[in-house]
């Protein structure tokens, strides 16, 4: 029998908030379509040089990742520990997220991508 007492809350942490990008790139044309397709690469470099602009390489993670199973919705990102999951689509919208999620606590409500509905 076990006698753990730990929960996740006593695990350090790495990271304030890690952010995981979807940089699948599919050939054009292909039936699922991709992030790449749909302009992921550019938001992501500007995402990449915000988070070194202002400093918060430190406290935020920043992996790109495979394909988050929801091509159609690109490009997606998510950011835990919310687990909150955006759809960028302009340099503007990687500015917002940056400043309103990854600067001060608070959601962007436009971007999320919200599942089953
Ligand atoms: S290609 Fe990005 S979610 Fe599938």
């Amino acid at each position: 029998m076990s006698t753990q007492t730990a929960t996740f809350a006593d695990v350090p942490q790495l990271y304030k908030r890690h952010i995981f990008a979807c940089f699948t790139q599919r050939p054009a044309g292909h039936p699922r379509g991709s992030c790449g397709a749909q302009g992921a690469q550019p938001l992501w470099d500007r995402l990449g040089r915000q988070i070194e602009a202002g400093r918060l390489a430190a406290d935020v993670g920043f992996t790109p990742s495979g394909c988050l199973g929801f091509c159609g919705a690109g490009p997606l990102m998510v950011i835990y520990p919310e687990g909150v999951w955006y759809a960028p689509k302009s340099p503007d919208d990687i500015d917002e997220i940056v400043e309103t999620h990854l600067k001060n606590g608070r959601l962007v409500d436009r971007l999320v991508m919200v599942f089953g509905r």
